[in-house]
């Protein structure tokens, strides 16, 4: 069976995946080309999120849920270059991620870094066992990257993410972002359709509004909700990069 996590792999140009994940790519990849590029740059937004985070907001706690497999520039990898006691939590429910993630991520001698084997379904257990690396009582920024998109229904996603960010005392971070099917609505929405056939871990594409719900009662950091691509982007030498369809904000908790 074709799996979350190693087809995103696939696209990321990693090598943790096997001809069924591939297959499915493939075939995605075809009706949307854009694909691969959402994941580069999804994986970008995580990489200046974090460094923001660490560098500008005092965060030394992350919480990241829906991990992926690991690749170049992951989440403790970030923040622990900034700040080499940063402490940072891993959680998916793919027990592939869990036997690379045991092997790979491995933090700063300084820092803490742990993987925790769960379903974003189980919030509770997330927090409970989290807490075992993270303090719960200071600041943690919690990291939702292209996962909230595999609960379908609206309200049960932000059902659970309300059950994530609620323990999190105040000055704590909420990063998520998801794809959307407003550049692109066609390939997006095709893609959807494809990806629902494979047998894999239904997904749904939201619009920038129905995103914004997660971060109710939250306070957004400029620039807002925007394409991934368009959060804080690196100078480059022309032009503004391209918007894609994967929208996401970083907020802060009262
Ligand atoms: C699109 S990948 C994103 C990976 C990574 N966050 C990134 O931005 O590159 C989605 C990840 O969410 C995980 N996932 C999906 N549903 C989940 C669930 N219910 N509980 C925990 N993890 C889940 C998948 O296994 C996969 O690793």
């Amino acid at each position: 069976m074709p799996h979350s996590a190693r087809v995103w792999n696939y696209w990321l140009g990693g090598k943790d995946n096997y001809p069924a994940d591939r297959e499915v790519g493939d075939h995605i990849r075809a009706a949307n080309p854009m694909i691969a590029d959402i994941a580069v740059a999804q994986r970008a937004f995580l990489v200046r999120t974090v460094r923001h985070l660490a560098t500008h907001e005092g965060i030394d706690q992350f919480l990241d849920v829906g991990t992926g497999l690991p690749t170049a520039d992951n989440t403790h990898e970030v923040a622990q270059r900034v700040d080499p006691t940063a402490r940072v939590v891993y959680t998916d429910h793919d027990p592939l991620v869990l036997t690379h993630a045991r092997a790979l991520l491995t933090g700063s001698p300084e820092g803490a870094t742990d993987y925790i084997d769960a379903d974003l379904h189980d919030p509770e257990r997330i927090i409970r066992e989290a807490a075992g690396t993270l303090d719960l009582n200071r600041p943690i920024a919690l990291m939702l990257l292209g996962i909230t998109a595999h609960v379908v229904d609206d309200d049960e996603a932000y059902a659970l993410v309300r059950r994530l960010r609620d323990p999190l005392p105040s000055g704590s971070f909420l990063v998520l972002c998801d794809d959307t099917n407003v550049i692109a609505p066609t390939e997006m929405d095709e893609m959807i359709r494809q990806w629902n056939e494979s047998g894999e871990n239904p997904r749904i594409n939201r619009t920038p509004e129905r995103i914004a719900g997660f971060f109710e009662g939250l306070e957004m950091l400029e620039p807002g909700l925007v394409s991934v691509t368009q959060w804080r982007p690196e100078p480059t030498e022309v032009g503004s990069p391209r918007p894609l369809d994967d929208f996401g904000a970083v907020a802060r908790k009262r």
